[in-house]
């Protein structure tokens, strides 16, 4: 244990070594699934997006990241989600995976991603470089049954498979692009079609929406993802959903907190609801600014400090402005009192988190009144939120 640490990329010829870190860490890839893993791995090293850190020769901590885009106010950013993070158990909690983490971090600015995201198994290591609660991934319970009596039937829903992808990709482009959603991420398009052809995926399409559901626990129905333009489509594709009720009682879904399933269903089950939490970092703080969306309607101006240790170049004084939808956020020159911000107060306000939480937290310091309204006029929106867990 006393060769030296160095950050590398993880070379086909190590992927054995990173299963068995991985199995110390997850548990055993389930038989049949290791081929998998190996040619998504592949995919991954070759794009400089699977990195470890090895001691001499061997590998002790491994990450990959994934090319993801992720909705914010309705428009896609990239976004690194990073994933399988594993140290080797004689070397945790030596600051090896701190010094993984650094690298990913550095890596995911180089490959040009403003924002990153990830589902922590533990935060303490996550928040200590930068990142923060930015949502999280709602799961309802609703009765079979009561879904079924939904209606629709005036609208033809028919199966669907990997040959809609690219529909469905449009389709969820409109919802969210006019919900101006946050939070959503968005699969490599050859991922969405993987999932479409998975014989255990169920994929009904109307003219303006579409329903990917399965087998959850073979007992029950699991809904995926639906995405319904029209309160006609969201009746007849829960409905369609919901017909299975003779044999499976409920319907568990992925939905945002905000879907109107919620204010269609009359009866459901609040106290299954689950919510696994996700949390986001800024890269690269003017480029996540630019790339996401705001609401039309307003118009903000305000000054930010942001002191950010890991990534420098995030660091200092900033103007934000939002107009027309778009976002700015140019070095200042302003010289009153700036709303003070680490990267954990960065992301979180990114998220739509109200200043006074940051503040109750000791994540925002400085400023005034006036620029707690502006930021939360520029950021609140409706609850991030993710479906899918990476
Ligand atoms: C989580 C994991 C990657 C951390 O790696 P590590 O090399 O032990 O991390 P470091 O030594 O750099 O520790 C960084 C900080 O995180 C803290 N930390 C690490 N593991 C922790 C845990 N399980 N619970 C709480 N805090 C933890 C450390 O105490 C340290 O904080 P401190 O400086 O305030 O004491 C590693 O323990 C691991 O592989 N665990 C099993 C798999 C896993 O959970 N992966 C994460 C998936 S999101």
């Amino acid at each position: 244990m006393t060769d030296a640490l160095r950050f590398i990329d993880i070379a086909e010829d190590q992927l054995d070594d990173v299963i068995r870190v991985r199995t110390r860490a997850f548990g055993p890839l389930a038989s049949g699934d290791r081929e998998q893993w190996v040619k998504d791995a592949k995919v991954f090293l070759a794009d400089g997006r699977y990195v470890g850190v090895v001691a001499g020769d061997e590998v002790v901590a491994a990450a990959r990241i994934w090319d993801f885009r992720q909705w914010w106010g309705g428009r896609q950013v990239p976004m690194a989600g990073i994933a399988g993070v594993v140290v080797s158990p004689e070397y945790r909690g030596r600051g090896v995976g701190s010094m993984l983490m650094r690298g990913v971090l550095k890596r995911g600015l180089d490959k040009g991603f403003p924002i990153s995201a990830l589902y922590p198994a533990t935060t303490v290591i996550y928040r200590h470089l930068g990142y923060e609660f930015g949502g999280g991934r709602y799961r309802f319970s609703f009765r079979a049954a009561d879904l079924r009596g939904l209606g629709g039937k005036e609208v033809s829903v028919r199966r669907a498979g990997p040959d809609d992808a690219a529909r469905f990709l449009e389709l969820v482009g409109k919802v969210h692009e006019s919900g101006r959603v946050g939070g959503p991420i968005s699969w490599p398009d050859e991922k969405v079609a993987e999932w479409l052809a998975e014989d255990e995926s169920f994929a009904y399409l109307a003219d303006d929406g579409f329903v990917v559901y399965r087998w959850d626990d073979g007992e029950n129905l699991r809904v995926e993802e639906l995405v319904a333009g029209s309160e006609a489509t969201a009746r007849a594709l829960w409905a369609t959903v919901g017909s299975g009720s003779s044999i499976a009682e409920t319907v568990n879904a992925y939905v945002s907190p905000h879907d109107p399933v919620h204010l269609l269903a009359s009866y459901e089950a609040g106290k299954s609801a689950q919510i696994q939490r996700w949390m986001l970092r800024l890269l690269d703080a003017p480029a996540a600014i630019a790339a996401r969306g705001f609401a039309p309607s307003i118009a903000v101006e305000v000054d930010l400090q942001v002191d950010d240790p890991e990534l420098p170049a995030n660091t200092g004084r900033w103007h934000l402005s939002v107009a027309d939808g778009i976002g700015r956020l140019v070095p200042s020159e302003g010289t009153g009192d700036a709303v003070r911000v680490g990267p954990r107060g960065l992301a979180a306000l990114y998220a739509g988190t109200p200043v006074a939480a940051l503040r109750g937290s000791g994540l925002a310091s400085g400023g005034s009144a006036d620029s707690d309204t502006f930021l939360d006029t520029a950021f609140t929106g409706p609850t991030p939120y993710m479906l899918d867990y990476f």
